[in-house]
């Protein structure tokens, strides 16, 4: 096995956005999964504002033909900008020029047709060339208080040379839901990864130990994705591609410090919406006082 240079930090950030989101229809009928709201902000943003804080500067989003709330949302808004200026809503205009700061740029890729998140990725192939990058999945929304989560994973990438796999432990029953690694020498949040496996059932597992959707990837990663077969579901799986490279060289399962909520789920995305409701500066006694009278109204006094 060869050794892996050091990694350079990270620049570009991939978002595949394509689905169709038909967990949330009827919203999803016209409005994008990525485009609900978490109190003030959509999902994308929180992913995006992640990437930004882990220091990239390029956003690729990877969408398909029919998308273009996401394209909109972060391309400038002349009318809208025009409008709050003359009527002197300056806070408002900050938030609508802040969408993306200014140094960062969106690219937008097509994905012409539905064939997994392995193929999402490697539609962006053209665009990140050949520098480690990353990927989040903007239903993983992960909180915390410190550091992003891709911020501490790309931190780790570039000390230790190794592609990293955010990961958390899941209970047995749901591994069919995940990626799945088996790991060795676990330290300092880092284990490297030995074996992968997407969603298997729970007597087939290797561990616990589940993929959350943030990767820093080697780009050797492309290379592999267009040799891979579709896998589970019939799509080709960045899970199997992952399972290729790290047979040549180190990737490690890193367990990021934060809160992961599933928002690809409607109690995820309840979940994450009264933490961040709960943690809002302006919102947050408002709200708490609401869930109890809620709570209190509808006689839920007791969780057993
Ligand atoms: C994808 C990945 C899976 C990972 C999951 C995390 O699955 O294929 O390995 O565990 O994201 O959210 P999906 O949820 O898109 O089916």
């Amino acid at each position: 096995m060869s050794k892996v240079p050091p990694y350079p930090r990270i620049r570009k950030a991939v978002f595949p956005v394509a689905g169709l989101g038909t967990r949330f229809l009827p919203a999803t009928k016209t409005v994008p999964k990525e485009m609900l709201p978490i109190v003030d902000r959509p999902l994308i943003q929180y992913a995006v504002d992640e990437a930004i804080d882990a220091g990239c500067d390029t956003l690729i989003f990877v969408t398909n033909r029919y998308k273009h709330a996401v394209a909109d949302y972060f391309d400038k808004a002349y009318e809208l900008e025009q409008k709050l200026e003359r009527a002197g809503k300056h806070e408002k205009l900050e938030l609508v020029r802040h969408v993306l700061p200014s140094g960062v740029r969106a690219v937008f890729v097509t994905q012409p047709e539905a064939k997994g998140l392995g193929h999402a990725v490697l539609c962006a192939k053209p665009v990140v060339g050949n520098e480690p990058f990353a990927v989040l999945l903007p239903d993983d929304l992960i909180w915390n208080r410190g550091p992003g989560a891709l911020r501490q994973m790309a931190d780790a990438a570039a000390s230790s040379g190794a592609s990293m796999i955010a990961v958390q432990d899941v209970p047995q029953e749901q591994t069919g839901s995940y990626g799945i690694v088996a790991t060795e020498d676990f330290a300092d949040r880092q284990g490297r990864i030995t074996a992968m496996v997407e969603k298997p059932a729970p007597a087939d597992a290797p561990s616990t130990l589940a993929v959350v959707g943030r990767y820093v990837l080697n780009p050797r990663i492309f290379d592999l994705l267009e040799t891979t077969a579709p896998g589970t579901g019939g799509e080709i799986q960045l899970t199997d591609a992952i399972s290729t490279l790290l047979r040549e060289e180190a990737v490690n399962a890193y367990r990021f410090k934060g809160t992961r909520f599933d928002c690809g789920t409607h109690l995820g995305l309840i979940e994450a919406t009264i933490r961040y409701a709960l943690d809002h500066e302006k919102l947050s006694e408002a709200a708490a006082r609401m869930m109890q009278d809620a709570l209190y109204e509808l006689g839920v006094r007791e969780i057993q």
